[in-house]
C-alpha cells in the first residue's frame, strides 16, 4: 500500500535496492554449518567494508585492549549477529553518503547521519541500563529509523525543497510536512525499505512507530527506547533530523522501556563520550 503511494507520487526505481552481500550473509549465518572463516572471506571481497569493520572494532567504542588485524579475529570476537549489525550498518551509511549531493542545497545528510548515530548509540546504551539482552539490535534500529527519509531523497525528491519550506515556515517536525504532502510520513515510507531488504519483524516495528511507540503490540520496549533515544538526541543537540523540535516523548514511554525518567541526565551523560568515539570511525 506504502509502496504503491511512492509509486504514484515519485520514482519507485531509485528505490534503494538490497546490497547483494547482505543476502550473501543472510545465506551463510542461516546455516548451521557456517564457520567465521566463511563470513570473513564474504565481508572480505568487500574492501570498503574490510576497512571499516577493522577500524571499528578496533576502535574506542569497542575498547578491546588487543589490536585485531585480521577480519576472521574480528567475527569471532564480535559474533555473527553484531558481525551481521555492522554489515548493515556500513550500507546503511553507504546509502546516507550517497544521497549527500542529491539534495546538498536544501539539506546536509551528513547531520541524519550524525543524528542516526546518535540515536543508535542512546539507544544501546538505554538497552544496557534495562538489561536488554540483545543491545545491538537497539543500536541498528536506532541507526535505520529514519531511513525513510534517505528513502524520500531518492524517490520523492522533487517534493522536498516544498517538504523543508513547510518546516522552516511553520516551525514544525519532518514528518508532519511530510504528512501535509504525502499523506504518510518517513516512518511508513522506511517500512517500505524495511519489506524490501528484509529487515527482521523487530527492526520494521522500530522503523515503522518511532514516533509512536505505542502502536507496536509486539516490540513496545524496544519501539519505546528508540523513540527516547530520538527525543533525547534532539536534545543533545548531535546532528539534525531535517527540522528544529525535540520531540516529545509519549505517555507512558518510559514505563515501556523499563525505565524511570529520572535517568534521562544520566543516559545523556554516558551516550556522549560513546558518541564522540563513533562518529571519526564513519566520517
Ligand atoms: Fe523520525
Ligand atoms: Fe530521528
Amino acid at each position: 500500500m506504502y509502496l504503491k503511494i511512492i509509486s504514484e507520487l515519485g520514482n519507485i526505481d531509485d528505490l534503494p535496492t538490497i546490497p547483494p552481500i547482505l543476502v550473501k550473509l543472510n545465506e551463510i549465518l542461516a546455516d548451521p554449518e557456517s564457520s567465521a572463516e566463511d563470513v570473513a572471506s564474504l565481508i572480505k571481497e568487500d574492501q570498503v567494508l574490510t576497512t571499516r569493520l577493522l577500524k571499528l572494532v578496533n576502535s574506542a567504542y569497542y575498547g578491546f585492549t588487543r589490536k585485531i588485524t585480521t577480519v576472521t579475529h574480528a567475527v569471532v570476537i564480535l559474533g555473527f549477529r553484531n558481525v551481521k549489525n555492522i554489515v548493515l550498518t556500513a550500507k546503511t551509511f553507504d546509502l546516507y553518503k550517497s544521497s549527500y549531493t542529491k539534495i546538498r542545497r536544501i539539506f546536509d545528510v551528513n547531520l541524519l547521519w550524525q543524528h542516526s548515530l546518535g540515536v543508535a548509540v542512546i539507544a544501546k546504551k538505554i538497552g544496557e541500563l534495562v538489561r536488554y539482552p540483545d543491545q545491538e539490535t537497539l543500536f541498528t534500529g536506532g541507526l535505520i529509523h529514519d531511513i525513510g527519509k534517505i528513502v524520500e531523497i531518492k524517490c520523492l525528491f522533487d517534493y522536498m525543497p516544498r517538504i523543508f519550506e513547510l518546516v522552516r515556515d511553520q516551525n514544525i517536525s519532518m514528518w508532519q510536512a511530510e504528512q501535509s504532502v504525502f499523506n504518510i510520513t518517513h516512518a511508513e515510507i522506511g517500512k517500505v525499505l524495511g519489506d524490501m531488504w528484509d529487515f527482521p519483524l523487530i527492526l520494521e516495528h522500530i522503523v515503522a512507530y518511532h514516533h509512536y511507540p505505542h502502536l507496536s503490540e509486539d516490540f513496545s520496549q524496544q519501539v519505546a527506547i528508540v523513540h527516547i533515544a530520538n527525543s533525547l538526541c534532539r536534545e543533545m543537540k548531535i546532528g539534525s533530523g531535517g527540522d528544529l523540535l525535540i520531540p516529545v516523548i509519549e505517555d507512558g514511554a518510559w514505563e515501556r522501556a523499563g525505565l524511570e525518567p529520572s535517568v534521562k541526565e544520566h543516559i545523556i551523560k554516558e551516550s556522549q563520550k560513546s558518541i564522540s568515539e563513533l562518529l571519526p570511525v564513519f566520517a
